[in-house]
């Protein structure tokens, strides 16, 4: 299995993984997206260390956390707040059926799982173990942005946790596939090497990826140096009922029925009409089932009214950001002149 290189398996490296980031912008994103959704459980796949495993534990979620590697393991069980989670050692082959509501890749999990098949049988799996309906999230780094032209000793040196230092070096490319390794020198002389290797997979193949097993993309901006994905699991057939509880804007839900024994409840909360249609049709609700519920409800549904108002929001913030161009190439023009 492609993934697990010195870096993830040798405890002394393992328990430097934390401080590479002491700040993860990612996991209050990912905490709060398992509150809106809401994701009653979820599976952490590839959870390292453990730390957003254990966030979303404590915030009453149940979480089962995955890791093929049992250092990585062994380092997030002595967490506090570990007792929360179900640890478990393996792969995406692992997990069940329709059993969650969420799954997460945090970290650039994709990048290390290098092979293409094992990444389409690990997307699979995932779409499977996940209810319809059910959400993946995920990021991989953009290639795009070629950021591995900048990893030279000197810009990637830093020191981690217990006056750890470590820097990359012998950087490869191969079109998408980057290998490099890992310099980690203790404060007691001692050196070690992680002899890594990711894969900057591009937007358009995730994108297809995704869709070949069963998920929906969310729109998402392609041209970001850290793609974010969050995809939905398409249902195998179309709704057969749909009803809407709960009080709009607010605390609003749709309850999808598949079939007697299968159904789904998403949170519409602060959607707007197009919104509410866009995320409805990706579960495979029929339109005239969604105008049908809407109208028994009585709600004032205008979807074209709806598009109209966001095109003229797009366009005052267009005109707004064209105006501060100017003014600034004015102020930028005037001080040239006063300075010659
Ligand atoms: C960059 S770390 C990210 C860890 C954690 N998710 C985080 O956000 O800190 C990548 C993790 O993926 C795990 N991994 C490697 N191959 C994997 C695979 N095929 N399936 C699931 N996890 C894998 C590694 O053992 C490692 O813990």
């Amino acid at each position: 299995m492609s993934g697990v290189s010195e870096e993830f398996a040798d405890p002394r490296l393992v328990a430097l993984h934390d401080s590479w980031d002491p700040v993860r912008a990612d996991i209050p994103f990912l905490v709060d997206l398992a509150a809106q959704l809401p994701a009653r459980s979820i599976v952490d796949l590839g959870c390292g260390t453990g730390r957003l495993a254990v966030e979303l534990a404590l915030r009453g979620h149940q979480v089962t956390a995955v890791d093929p590697s049992p250092a990585m393991l062994e380092h997030a069980r002595h967490r506090p707040g570990a007792s929360l989670v179900r640890w478990t050692e393996g792969d995406a082959s692992c997990l069940g059926v329709a059993e969650y509501d969420l799954a997460v890749l945090a970290g650039q999990v994709v990048e290390v799982i290098t092979d293409d098949r094992d990444l389409l049988a690990t997307f699979t799996a995932l779409r499977r173990a996940l209810r319809p309906g059910g959400t993946l999230s995920f990021d991989s780094r953009n290639p795009i942005t070629r950021c591995w032209l900048a990893w030279t000793p000197r810009t990637t040196r830093r020191l981690l946790a217990d006056g750890v230092e470590a820097w990359f070096q012998d950087v490869h490319a191969e079109g998408d596939r980057v290998r490099y390794q890992t310099h980690y020198r203790f404060p007691d002389g001692t050196e070690r090497v992680s002899h890594n290797e990711r894969r900057f997979r591009s937007y358009a193949w995730l994108v297809h990826a995704l869709a070949d097993v069963g998920f929906a993309v969310d729109p998402m901006d392609y041209d970001d140096p850290n793609l974010v994905f969050l995809a939905s699991a398409t249902p195998p057939r179309p709704a057969v009922a749909l009803r809407f509880e709960g009080t709009p804007p607010a605390d609003w839900r749709a309850v999808i029925r598949y079939d007697p024994n299968d159904s789904v409840t998403v949170a519409l909360a602060d959607l707007d009409t197009v919104e509410v249609l866009a995320r409805l049709r990706r579960l495979r609700v029929p339109a005239e089932m969604v105008y049908r519920e809407a109208r028994r409800l009585g709600l004032d549904w205008d979807p074209e009214r709806e598009v109209h108002r966001r095109s003229e929001a797009d366009m005052s913030a267009w005109r707004q950001r064209d105006r501060e161009h100017r003014e600034r190439l004015k102020h930028d023009f005037l001080r040239r002149r006063s300075e010659d």
